[in-house]
């Protein structure tokens, strides 16, 4: 083929040839700023999430000039970014062509204790009040502060018992950081001997008798399936190694803030648990994994997994922490793994579990906060400080998270045989001008019961005849005031905002049961219909739960519906 000198064979044709490869093409720009914000960091896919976060942070959202650049960085496919940043609620992607968005986010928590302390009200007062093109309002799931409902978050600063009044002051303030509370220190934590056990076990101990004590105590995980802790650790280390462990911090259930509430004060309590079990099941690494709705938490961390490194507790790297984005199923803990990933959070198909087959196809023990915190303590002070507490029949203490209609909504260490009565009257009783109705027993997972079922103590196993669970022991108790239907709706509006939508069954049935629940009356036996194949055909437990809310407000109040 004869060359001319006009362009040769790659210019002839119709005179324009291709100057770049197809697709997307690299902004050296944006190229520049991505590596200036990684620096020295290293380029591993499975930090995708941890990247995402520092250009989020930097730029108000993501560029897809951005996510271009951190494709090439990591030497992945624009399009396995794009859908790891468009699965997760706290990152903003934002195509060429479209405008970013505005400077300024306050999110307003519309979960069911806030919806009763007003949130309703409060986001179409912050809606009017707000110039669009300098603020935007978003509604957002719980925040995991019921106790202080409504909540409202400017940038990384919560406004607890919000108003416009109060929002505004925060706004004018202009300081959007969190607020991190007064905590225990690792010092502090060491100088009323805290990490002597560890150390002791470390030297000398036997994971056996460990595993003994921890069973003697009658823990059970408290993440919300309450499967019995020190069985767990047999399973995982019944798998060759290198073995890992994972720390559930999602803490997303609406109406659950008691893991907030221990890590904003003891946090080291947690991280020797954690050291404990992981010396327990020889696990390698530890991987921490924290909501993004507690920053003031994530701070804490971070400070204080520095602070062990630099004591020489653990080894630089034995513990990585990993910021969520804003997803619900991320709890969930084969979702959590795949997000620690770097991935999406969709919820892995059982078998094989992840005490087998987890963090990067490693056995993974995986544990609740609190169920940590509870190790160390049971590993220090003995069983019985669970296992000598009796009440109703039942043994050991449960964390309730209470807010709604109470007059001093809080966490509340109870006897686990206690019943509603015992927790209303723990949170200093209800509110004032306020009859109890009704109660959610463990999150919207577990549904609504009446109070007329007053007398049963909310433990593990106790509440499963009456179609509920306790889970994670979110309380939340409703008035005479309240509406039932209304509190079963805002469920199932969570669940359908949160069902990561893999499966039909919970994505289109958690939409479809929105719908039919807010007609004038209920089609009763199109939604048990309904609610039977989502419990049946769900591939986790969020679809498999939702229908709980449903069927019972159907059961219980059926003049409302
Ligand atoms: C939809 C869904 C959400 C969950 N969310 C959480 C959560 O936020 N925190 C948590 O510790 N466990 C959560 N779990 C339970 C975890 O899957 C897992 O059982 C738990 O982390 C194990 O720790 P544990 O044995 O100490 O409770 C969730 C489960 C489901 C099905
Ligand atoms: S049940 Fe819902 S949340 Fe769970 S995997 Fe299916 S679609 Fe996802
Ligand atoms: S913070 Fe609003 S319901 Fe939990």
């Amino acid at each position: 083929m004869a060359l001319d000198d006009k362009g040769g064979v790659w210019k002839s044709g119709r005179g324009r040839g291709r100057r770049t490869p197809k697709g997307r093409q690299l902004d050296d720009a944006a190229w520049a700023e991505v590596r200036a914000l990684l620096g020295d960091a290293p380029r591993r896919r499975d930090l995708l999430i941890e990247y995402l976060h520092l250009i989020q942070d930097r730029y108000g959202c993501l560029s897809a000039a951005h996510l271009r650049a951190l494709a090439e960085e990591l030497g992945t496919g624009m399009a396995e970014i794009w859908e790891v940043a468009t699965f997760y609620a706290h990152f903003d992607p934002v195509k060429e062509g479209e405008t970013p968005p505005p400077d300024l986010t306050i999110r307003v928590c519309d979960s069911l204790s806030c919806e009763l302390a007003g949130s309703e009200a409060l986001i179409a007062a912050l809606e009017r009040g707000m110039d669009p093109n300098r603020i935007r309002v978003l509604r957002a799931p719980c925040m995991g502060r019921c106790d202080t409902a409504p909540v409202a978050e400017i940038g990384h600063r919560h406004v607890d018992h919000a108003t416009p009044a109060r929002v505004e002051a925060a706004l004018a303030a202009g300081d959007f950081h969190p607020e991190i509370p007064a905590y225990e220190t690792l010092a502090a934590y060491r100088a009323a001997g805290g990490y002597a056990t560890l150390a002791r076990l470390r030297e000398s101990g036997d994971w056996k008798q460990v595993q003994e004590t921890v069973l003697a105590s009658g823990l059970r995980g408290l993440g919300g399936a309450g499967f019995p802790a020190g069985r767990k650790w047999g399973f995982v280390r019944a798998n060759p190694g290198p073995r890992y462990l994972a720390v559930n911090g999602d803490e997303g259930e609406p109406g659950t803030f008691k893991d907030r509430c221990y890590l904003e004060r003891t946090p080291h309590l947690m991280l020797e648990g954690m050291l404990i079990a992981a010396w327990a099941v020889e696990a390698e690494r530890c991987f921490i994994y924290m909501r993004d709705e507690y920053p003031a938490v994530l701070e804490i961390l971070r400070r204080e997994i520095a602070a062990l490194e630099a004591a020489g507790i653990v080894a630089p790297g034995q513990v990585e922490l990993r910021r969520g984005a804003g997803a619900y199923i991320c709890g969930e803990e084969s979702a959590m793994i795949e997000s620690i990933e770097g991935k999406r959070g969709l919820p892995r198909q059982r078998p094989p579990y992840v005490a087998s087959v987890g963090i990067f196809g490693r056995p993974t023990l995986v544990h609740n906060v609190e169920t940590l915190h509870w190790v160390a303590r049971v590993c220090r002070e003995g069983p019985q400080i669970l296992n000598a507490v009796e009440k109703n029949g039942r043994k050991g203490l449960r964390s309730f998270s209470v807010s709604g209609r109470v007059a001093k909504p809080g966490v509340y260490l109870l006897p686990a045989g206690s019943t509603i009565r015992d927790v209303i009257e723990a949170a200093g009783g209800m509110a004032e001008g306020h009859a109890f109705k009704a109660y959610q027993p463990g999150g919207p997972s577990s549904g609504l019961l009446p109070a007329s079922l007053d007398d049963v103590p909310l433990d593990f196993d106790t509440l499963q005849p009456h179609g509920s669970f306790i889970g994670s022991a979110a309380v939340v108790v409703l008035s005479d005031k309240d509406s039932a239907r209304d509190a079963a709706l805002n469920m199932l509006r969570f669940f359908e905002a949160e069902s990561c939508g893999q499966c039909t069954p919970c994505r289109v049935g958690c939409e479809k049961a929105v719908k039919l629940m807010q007609a004038g009356s209920w089609d009763r036996a199109l939604l048990e219909d309904l609610c039977q194949v989502m419990a049946d055909a769900s591939i986790c437990g969020l679809g498999q739960a939702a229908p709980n809310p449903i069927r019972l407000v159907m059961k219980h109040f059926p003049d409302e519906v």
